[in-house]
């Protein structure tokens, strides 16, 4: 599908993207817009070259498809300038191959921070409370009338939330579970960041003004620390060497025996194989997961599991998120072909 065919530079996006905005952005600035159709959903990296052809400006691209070596130079070939990967993760882009050959990187942070740390919180309280289990009970017919221990799950309000990695999206559903659910919080950055130290003094002098409890909260030295003490534990760290499964089962043994475990992040930074024997081990710790260690697949055993709450990395999956995502995206490439910076570039 191409828009604007008369246009001087010639931008293509891998996937067909929410709204049409992000065209009518490129248009604006003198594109021709080719989006590709290709019924596939994981384009290869041959799929790709043939897309670039031998002329092509720029590039929006998705988290499935792997950015190295190989494309941008593919990419530099062709003429190419910018290219933009339709998240806020990058770990399927080589920030330094694209340096190497003058392509200045985009990604899209901000517009899913609330979006992802939402569907954090649905999977926390759909493994608190069983809610998918349950669903299951009552369509397969088995429901027979009110019992005393009928689905008991877990209570959140009290409890204490531990969160690794509190960059945006960290902090953001931090914010969710202490003001929603009142619970404790203790977290732990790479990074120092004090985005979450600085809001959660804010909140506890807003508890007390209003003769309300404070909740406590701590910042660790450690995830060690975070996964001994929270009764959830979510992960929001990005995707590098330094995380590559973080969580894995000497980490897992540490945890509370009826912990919960969210991952929203990168499937990676679990063992997944590892977390499928912890739980398999331990019917009273529960997992809510968005994200797999290799997409589309999830390791054997997890999906027979009771106590794991799985879905199809959707985390950033609201109209308003894609539409803004889709947006910056495009945004990313028209800036860089206009002669400016792009709006959010890792290789800055
Ligand atoms: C991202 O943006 O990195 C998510 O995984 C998809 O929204």
């Amino acid at each position: 599908h191409v828009e604007n065919p008369q246009g001087k530079f010639r931008v293509i996006s891998t996937k067909p993207m929410p709204g049409t905005k992000w065209i009518e952005t490129l248009v604006s600035v003198g594109c021709r817009v080719e989006i590709c159709q290709a019924a596939k959903t994981i384009l290869t990296e041959d799929d790709i070259e043939e897309l670039i052809g031998n002329r092509c400006d720029g590039v929006i691209g998705q988290l499935t498809e792997n950015w190295g070596e190989r494309l941008f130079s593919a990419l530099a070939r062709a003429g190419g300038k910018a290219y933009s990967n339709m998240a806020v993760g990058y770990n399927n882009v080589d920030v330094e191959a694209a340096t190497r050959h003058g392509i200045s990187v985009g990604n899209t942070p901000g517009v899913l921070t609330e979006t992802t740390a939402e569907l954090a919180a649905a999977l926390t309280m759909a493994t608190a409370r069983r809610v998918v289990e349950a669903d299951d009970f009552m369509r397969a017919g088995k429901y027979e009338g009110w019992l005393p221990s009928l689905f008991v799950g877990n209570l959140l309000k009290g409890q204490t939330v531990g969160i690794i990695g509190a960059g945006r999206i960290g902090s953001a559903y931090a914010r969710m579970m202490v003001e929603g659910f009142k619970m404790n919080l203790i977290y732990y950055d790479l990074y120092q960041s004090t985005r979450l130290e600085r809001y959660i003094t804010a909140y506890g002098h807003f508890l007390e003004s209003q003769g309300e409890k404070p909740v406590t909260w701590k910042r660790a030295a450690t995830p060690d620390e975070v996964l001994k003490e929270a009764d959830v534990i979510s992960l929001h760290p990005v995707l590098d060497k330094t995380t590559y499964h973080l969580i894995n089962a000497q980490r897992l043994a540490t945890m509370k025996k009826a912990a919960i475990l969210i991952n929203a992040s990168r499937g990676p930074v679990v063992d997944e194989v590892a977390l499928v024997e912890h739980l398999k081990a331990n019917p009273q710790f529960r997992a809510g997961l968005d994200v797999f260690e290799d997409e589309p697949y999830m390791k054997p055993g997890l999906k027979d599991l009771p106590n794991a709450v799985v879905v199809p990395h959707i985390a950033s999956a609201s109209k308003w998120t894609r539409e803004g995502m889709a947006m910056l995206a495009a945004s990313n490439v028209a800036f860089r072909l206009k002669g400016c910076p792009v709006w959010s570039n890792p290789n800055a």
